[in-house]
């Protein structure tokens, strides 16, 4: 299919297998009570975005799907598996297949880049040899577009390229779900936006389902299929960005106003 002259494109084709469900999921701190009952759906080839203000748990939420905290209550099915119900080595294998990005990108800063990206493979396909591990190297960094970085240092990286190591490195295991959390927080607009694209690419090379966490309404308007505002533990609204601009709700009109 050929690109749009704008080069952003949200995903055209959407499944009809529900891959993440969760249905009222409550996490509490102490008196603290972050989520509290929260439901969304995801479906095979969609990117819904969860929309929140800083604080109201959007970090929380993620790391609930993927098992880095324990929920209170409610259900966590990925990819037809019960995420809340599984053993270690289990939970372990889920975690390749559900990748996810942190706001901090989390590369290793005594690490170069090739040592960075080589990391995951080193850790879950302990059978690959050092050739096809290379090649997976290679092609993680031109599909981002830095294949020149490869014997750099995370410190000689702009944010702009650390993102998008962070992003090769996740999508390098071949994720068929990837979690963004907070994909474009610290980037100025044009990076932003590059971000975004890159993202959408790679979603439409590899046939990933997303859910995205932002509270930057630009991340909805160029790469949502789905809204969800996150407002006070549960899903307070839902729809696209187009339909949500045209709410009237007060949470809803806080975002879109502050534009
Ligand atoms: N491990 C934790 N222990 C205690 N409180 C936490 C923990 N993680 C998050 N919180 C609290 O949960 C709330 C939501 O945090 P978070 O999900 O990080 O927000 P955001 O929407 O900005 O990502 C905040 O009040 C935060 O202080
Ligand atoms: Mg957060």
């Amino acid at each position: 299919m050929e690109k749009p002259a704008h080069g952003i494109e949200r995903p055209l084709v959407i499944g009809e297998e529900v891959v993440v469900r969760i249905r009222g999921l409550k996490k509490a701190f102490g008196t603290n009570h972050v989520l509290r009952g929260f439901d969304m759906d995801l479906h095979q080839g969609e990117n819904v975005m969860v929309l929140g203000k800083s604080g109201s748990g959007k970090s929380v939420l993620i790391k609930c799907i993927i098992g880095l905290l324990e929920p209170d209550a409610g259900i966590v099915d990925v990819l037809g598996q019960d995420m809340l119900a599984l053993e270690h080595e289990a939970l372990d294998k889920m975690r390749v297949r559900i990748g996810f990005l942190f706001q901090s990108n989390a590369l290793y800063d005594s690490m170069t880049v090739r040592e960075n990206l080589e990391f995951p493979m080193r850790r879950h396909m302990v059978k690959m040899n050092t050739a096809e591990r290379q090649e997976r190297v290679m092609r993680a960094l031109a599909d981002v577009g830095l294949e020149h970085t490869v014997d750099l240092m995370p410190s000689e990286l702009s944010g702009g390229m650390r993102k998008r190591i962070g992003l090769a490195r996740t999508l390098i295991m071949r994720p068929e779900i990837v979690l963004y959390d907070e994909p474009t927080t610290g980037l100025d607009p044009i990076t932003s936006r590059e971000i975004v694209e890159l993202m959408l690419d790679l979603q439409r090379e590899y046939g990933t389902s997303s859910i995205l966490i932002s509270h930057d309404l630009n991340v909805a308007k160029l790469a949502a299929n789905q809204v969800i505002v996150l407002h006070e533990g549960t899903a307070h609204a839902q729809g696209t960005y187009e339909q949500l601009m045209h709410s009237t709700d007060p949470v809803v009109r806080r975002f879109f106003d502050s534009l």
